[in-house]
């Protein structure tokens, strides 16, 4: 396994033109669905937690999860803290035994997102841990929302400071704002993704991965063309906790009350929507 790493698998979707999907849990049951999914179309696979998914979950206790699948299966998925905005979080995520830590400065001036940007790298390039950088604010989070949230203009990422941001902190991969926010709207249609922005992006930036965040909602064109310009790594959240909810909702009504009874339906609802978006991001068979 160790040309499988996840620094190979982001060169290589850089190259060829695919995407890796990362997808966030909070629970072993949603791991088990994205698991299955990747498993059965042969994808590398990005798991993700918030501060707050890996607080509920336990930063050691989603790191050995993940490490057990991986070491058990001899499988790629990858465990990723997200939207690490607390330092000596980050640091313990790292120490806890991520493979990634996204800094999310975003909200910062661009010069103080850069300067604790190079901590984090510092302090993760020694544990040969991959460090995700933001220029442009995401906004939302990861729930149905009543209306689409407005993208101001200043919130998107402007090309230039994104080159100077990673000039200087050479973080690994770039999460960027083109125009797409966290959550989704209740007709499960949020607004397109600029594209002339993301080739200006990928323009100034070269060969380095470029992450899309809120990916639940997004049209399918979108995705697709976003992909082939250079965003190789997309998060999925909402689309999950809609499919793991609802169901859950819907085999309760049944009466059952033994967990390993109900739950695999639930399980399997969540696969499915792994399975398409792996499927759109074109990383099947990449194993
Ligand atoms: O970091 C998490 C993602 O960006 C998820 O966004 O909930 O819109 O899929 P989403
Ligand atoms: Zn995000």
């Amino acid at each position: 396994m160790s040309n499988k790493n996840l620094r190979n698998y982001f060169k290589k979707a850089e190259k060829e033109g695919w995407a890796i999907g990362h997808f966030n849990i909070s629970n072993l049951e949603t791991l088990k669905a994205i698991f299955q999914a990747a498993k059965n179309l042969k994808s590398p696979v990005i798991i993700g937690t918030s501060e707050s998914e890996s607080g509920f979950l336990g930063l050691k206790q989603a790191a050995a999860l993940v490490k057990s699948l991986r070491e058990e299966n001899n499988f790629p998925i990858f465990l990723n803290l997200d939207h690490g905005k607390n330092f000596l979080y980050i640091k313990k995520a790292v120490d806890a035994g991520y493979d990634m830590v996204h800094f999310d400065g975003s909200s910062l001036p661009l010069k103080k997102n850069i300067k604790i940007a190079k901590k984090v790298v510092a302090y993760a390039k020694d544990k040969k841990v991959l460090v995700e950088g933001e220029v442009g604010v995401i906004s939302g989070s990861s729930t149905i929302l009543k209306k689409a949230l407005k993208i101001r203009e200043r919130d998107l990422t402007n090309p230039e400071e994104a080159e100077v941001f990673l000039k200087e902190t050479k973080v690994n991969v770039l999460a960027v704002n083109v125009g797409t926010f966290h959550g989704m709207k209740a007709s499960g249609k949020n607004p397109c993704i600029d594209l002339e922005r993301l080739k200006e992006i990928k323009k100034k930036i070269g060969d380095t991965p470029l992450v899309l965040h809120g990916g639940s909602g997004t049209p399918k064109q979108d995705i697709k063309k976003a992909v082939k310009i250079g965003i190789s790594d997309i998060h999925i959240n909402t689309e999950l906790r809609v499919a793991f909810t609802g169901s859950l909702r819907k085999v309760l009504k049944g009466g059952e009350i033994v967990p390993y009874k109900y739950m695999p339906e639930v399980i399997e609802k969540v696969q499915k929507v792994v399975e398409g978006k792996i499927k759109l991001f074109g990383s099947s068979n990449k194993i």
